[in-house]
């Protein structure tokens, strides 16, 4: 959520920070600013709109080699020039960027007022940069250090002050703040994206630290000023190729990677003679792995989703039971942490403050937490006590698609390598092996449908609502599609499971409200059929994503889809309805990278 990013040092930083804001615009896109000192006067330059807008004509002053950049995504307040960060005090000396939530800004902003102060925003941000300017100390650290405590809430941010042009404060508190450490040239972001292409060296904060930037080094310390000493540590991620190709959009290009995605998370994890999966970075002895009795998957969004899969996965094979809560109503309940329960935290940017205050929760409770993240080095896969990488690359779409299907496949490598060291057969454990090994192939089968399924949405976008359906292993696939169609085309769509449709929701089915039915070839295929003649029985139109030709009275189009081991099924099942969504989008003339109110990372809570 939102994007910071700053440099100091010996260049020009202004195309450096739009540069790097442009790598982070994933995570916001309402309104983006950049402030810069200068001959030792501060500057800034905000725009309602995305970055590219920020970068065009830019007045030939706005340069100097200190600056803070900003891109946003906005929670006080509505997308504005005013509302845009970097937000500055009354005499312009100050200006802050900042991401996260002040949940007293209200009480502070009313003291504030009460001394005179007059506010030009409606953020909660721009608190900071008049409590900051207003503290009577000629040290913009000490300043800050001095603000932070009043502060309830979550922050990452970075400070810079005219008077004192030869440093940048960065501090966290439960929002990423990472520097980048460079030859004579230093850089702060809120997510090494805006940092590989510059530097591999980073140091990521903890919460409560602050740290000073200036272009020969760093240093870092707690709120109290304790020195707390951090060496650099190697990023290994690769720069992300920011360019959509031929595809059109990231969207779309995320989908057509999805057959080299599922290799990569697959290599030299299988083992086709023992037919199980080795999967070092878990942390578990064989015996931990038998002896803990549940499995609790914890994500939001598209991550829950896919922990659905894998919960199914793990509890049909491994033979444990298992369940996925959203991690954002799990932290909220006062949950009892059972010492015997093997959580696992999933999670494509690192980044949801939801699902990693979900980690904290359970670990401050005595309990072991598995990661299943994207994002290399992030809070969340850094927070865990073991995990399984993704591996999946860069997902820059807002919407989450390639990343989602790795961690379905991922949670298929952990169901494996649970269930074999309990009671699955290596034959069985072979032919998942073999299973998965085919995924690349089939998957890139099903994206050769994509013209049909570009010319099927050509009808359903003329719909208002879709009802998407699927028992069992394919309702967590339904609620998928049905989040992929309403994020990015705005269309209504809603996903129940196949069996409860009688049960309330069929009182919506008319020629007017289409269904999208999962039907795989598995043994509630008949179930299935049945579900279908009772929307077929009110008028409702049906599209099927199946593994075969359904009869002609129960479906108005089918999607056929390659079949494989009915447990991993799941996976391919979903890709139609990623390309359903895109083109949907697409004809409705939607900005499919950048749907509107969401943004990549949700690092709010
Ligand atoms: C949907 C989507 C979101 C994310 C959710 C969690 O397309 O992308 O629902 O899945 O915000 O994000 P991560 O996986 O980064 O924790």
């Amino acid at each position: 959520m939102c994007g910071i990013v700053g440099y100091i040092g010996s260049r020009d930083c202004v195309p450096i920070l739009i540069e790097g804001l442009a790598r982070l615009e994933y995570r916001g896109y309402d309104s983006a600013g950049i402030a810069v000192i200068g001959r030792g006067k501060l500057r800034t330059r905000k725009v309602k709109g995305r970055v590219s807008q920020l970068g065009k004509d830019l007045p030939a002053r706005l340069t100097g080699p200190i600056g803070i950049g900003h891109t946003r995504w906005a929670t006080h307040g509505v997308p504005s020039e005013e509302n845009a960060h970097p937000h500055l005090d009354s005499t312009g000396r100050v200006a802050v960027v900042h991401n996260g939530v002040i949940e007293n800004a209200e009480e502070l902003r009313a003291k504030l007022v009460a001394n005179g102060v007059e506010f030009v925003s409606e953020t909660d941000t721009e608190v900071l940069a008049h409590l900051i300017a207003a503290v009577d100390c000629a040290d913009i650290e000490e300043a800050v250090r001095r603000v932070l405590p009043e502060i309830v809430g979550t922050y990452g941010i970075a400070v810079v002050d005219a008077r004192q042009p030869d440093r940048i404060i960065a501090a966290r508190n439960g929002s990423p703040v990472i520097l980048g450490i460079g030859d004579k040239e230093l850089y702060v972001a809120s997510d090494v994206m805006a940092l590989v292409r510059h530097t591999s060296q980073v140091v990521h904060l903890e919460d409560g630290e602050v740290a000073v930037l200036t272009a020969d080094g760093f240093s870092t310390g707690t709120l109290d000023s304790r020195v707390t000493t951090r060496q650099p540590t190697t990023v290994d991620v690769e720069d992300p190729d920011y360019h959509a190709e031929g595809y059109g959009h990231f969207m779309r290009k995320e989908i057509h990677d999805q057959p080299a995605a599922v290799e990569r998370t697959l290599r030299g994890r299988l083992d086709e003679r023992f037919g199980t999966a080795h999967l070092g970075g878990l942390n578990l002895t064989p015996r931990e792995s038998r002896e803990f009795k549940r499995v609790k998957i914890l994500g939001c969004g598209s991550a829950h989703y896919a922990g659905q899969i894998g919960a199914q996965m793990i509890e049909e094979l491994a033979r444990v039971p298992a369940d996925s809560e959203p991690a954002s109503e799990f932290r909220y309940r006062n949950p009892l942490i059972d010492p015997e329960t093997l959580y696992v935290a999933v999670s494509q940017s690192g980044e949801t403050y939801d699902t990693l205050a979900t980690v904290q929760e359970i670990q401050r409770k005595g309990g072991r937490v598995l990661g299943v993240v994207n994002a290399v080095g992030s809070s969340i896969a850094r927070q865990c006590d073991g995990g399984i990488y993704l591996h999946a690359g860069p997902e820059i779409s807002v919407t989450s698609t390639k990343a989602f299907t790795v961690t379905a496949v991922d949670f298929a490598l952990l169901a494996l390598h649970l269930a074999r060291v309990r009671d699955l057969s290596p034959a069985d454990g072979q032919r998942l092996v073999r299973g998965l090994l085919a995924l690349p192939e089939r998957i890139s089968d099903i994206l050769q449908l994509e013209d049909r399924i570009a010319d099927l949405a050509k009808h359903y976008s003329n719909f208002q609502n879709v009802m998407f359906i699927g028992r069992v292993r394919g309702c967590p696939v339904a609620r998928e599609g049905a989040l992929k169609l309403k994020e990015v085309s705005y269309l209504h769509a809603e996903a129940y499971p196949a069996s409860e449709l009688k049960h309330g929701p069929l009182a919506l089915i008319s020629p007017e409200t289409p269904t999208v039915a999962i039907v795989p070839n598995d043994e509630l295929f008949d179930k299935n059929l049945t579900t279908l003649g009772e929307i077929k029985a009110r008028g409702g139109k049906v599209l099927a994503i199946a593994h075969q030709e359904l009869p002609s009275h129960l479906v108005d189009d089918t999607i056929i889809v390659p079949q494989g081991e009915p447990e991993l099924d799941p996976i391919l099942l979903g890709i139609p309805l990623q390309m359903l969504a895109y083109h949907t989008a697409v004809l409705l003339g939607h900005d499919v990278d950048h749907p509107r109110n969401l943004a990549k990372s949700v690092t709010v809570e």
